[in-house]
């Protein structure tokens, strides 16, 4: 069958990844999906059972740094289009093991990058028609203080936001924001980006950039809070509160990241850069006594049961105060918005992880217990 278009999707087999699959494959039946996932601990094909016999989807088992397999996959499929997600994300392991972090985000990226300019060069239209989206994070931005440590009524809302409308300081990351790395994830991912934007502005590759904030929804590996919380109570386990949990995130559902890609895909100016969040600003131990609160009515145990769960623990190193993203470029230039309110999706989401243990048994099990196991050891 010939497609409308072929598209690479890379790390489709990882949380944000599989929603945008998942969104591509379903909306588009006459684009080729080709996700290209290493499965590495936090790639699980699981999270694409639904489609995964669909005639629009392809997946490739491939690692991002494997130049050669890269460019015959180009060649082979056509590919006009990379939506790159696949990526190490989490920032106590690249505090362990920053090595990788250097190798997947820093060297994948220029490997995909690499082939991409070669394989796109090297058709008579060149770069017409082609796109190279890469998904970046706003931790490469830095940290921003938390000078309102009760909370101020925030400036800005948008469908995301939750009821209480918080912001803890009065400035956010723009798109103007310098970069600002501190942790090894955030050096590796601000280092790709750069790379990105070099290659539009050296080559011409038509390339676009965008910085989400932190996401929650199904489909997480759970040595993300939320995830990793909601299973921990489940058990009845500690949930370790690094440092006295007053750091704030800026929490978006994401199928509303995945919403937003799409659009930016289409519809967003090449070179350009867009910051993709809610205005949802939450300290951790609230954000955490949420969670609490909502799993255990759930679970139909008592109100408030399993707040002795909460254990303050030695905080990580280098943790970022607050991150606060400014999306109104977004909403301004491209209309997007948010579409689930954050009382709605963290409710969605607490549901979704109880009724599927299956999913969650299946990926707390084995080596990556180990692992996670002698990871937290020392810290
Ligand atoms: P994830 O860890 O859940 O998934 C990453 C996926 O990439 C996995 O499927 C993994 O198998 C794959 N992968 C890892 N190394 C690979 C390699 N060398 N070759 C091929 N595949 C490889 O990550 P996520 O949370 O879904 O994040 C996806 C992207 O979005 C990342 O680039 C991340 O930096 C960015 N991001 C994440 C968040 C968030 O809150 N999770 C927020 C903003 C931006
Ligand atoms: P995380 O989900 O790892 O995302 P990120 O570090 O990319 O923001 O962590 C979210 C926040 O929760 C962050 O401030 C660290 C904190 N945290 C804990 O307090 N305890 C935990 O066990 C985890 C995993 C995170």
């Amino acid at each position: 069958m010939e497609f409308k278009r072929n598209i690479i999707v890379t790390g489709g087999a990882g949380f944000i990844g599989s929603h945008v699959v998942r969104l591509f494959v379903n909306k588009y039946p006459d684009y080729h999906i080709i996700n290209l996932d290493k499965l590495t601990y936090a790639g699980n094909l699981a999270n694409l059972k639904d489609i995964e016999d669909r005639p629009n989807y392809t997946f490739v088992k491939a690692d991002i740094c494997d130049f050669d397999r890269i460019m015959q996959l180009m060649q082979e499929h056509h590919v006009d289009g990379i939506i790159h997600l696949a990526a190490e994300s989490h920032v106590d392991r690249s505090i362990k093991d920053p090595f990788t972090f250097a190798r997947t985000n820093v060297m994948g990226t220029l490997s995909l990058l690499q082939a991409a300019k070669l394989y796109w060069e090297s058709l008579p239209e060149g770069y017409e028609g082609k796109r190279f989206y890469h998904i970046s994070t706003d931790e490469v931005y830095g940290a921003l203080e938390l000078t309102n440590p009760e909370g101020i009524e925030s400036p800005f809302t948008t469908k995301a936001s939750s009821e209480h409308h918080h912001a803890y300081g009065t400035d956010f990351f723009t798109e103007e924001t310098k970069y600002n790395p501190h942790s090894p994830y955030s050096a590796s991912k601000a280092s790709s980006d750069h790379f990105v934007r070099a290659f539009h502005d050296t080559y011409g590759m038509p390339t676009i950039v965008t910085n989400c904030s932190n996401n929650y929804g199904p489909y997480q590996f759970p040595e993300k809070l939320i995830p990793l919380f909601i299973n921990n109570i489940r058990h009845r386990k500690p949930l370790p509160v690094y440092g006295k949990g007053e750091n704030v995130r800026d929490w978006l559902y994401v199928e509303d990241h995945a919403r937003a890609i799409d659009l930016i895909f289409h519809e967003g100016k090449v070179a350009d850069t867009y910051n993709i969040g809610g205005f949802n600003e939450w300290k951790n131990i609230d954000i955490i006594k949420v969670v609490i609160k909502t799993v255990d009515r759930l679970l139909g145990r008592k109100e408030d049961e399993d707040m002795d769960l909460i254990t303050y623990v030695t905080d990580r190193k280098g943790h970022d105060m607050r991150y606060a993203i400014d999306s109104r470029k977004l909403q301004r230039e491209l209309g997007w918005e948010p579409s689930l309110q954050f009382e709605e999706g963290i409710e969605k989401t607490v549901r979704w992880y109880l009724d599927h243990q299956e999913w969650m048994d299946n990926v707390t099990s084995g080596d990556y217990q180990n692992y996670y196991d002698s990871m937290y050891k020392d810290r």
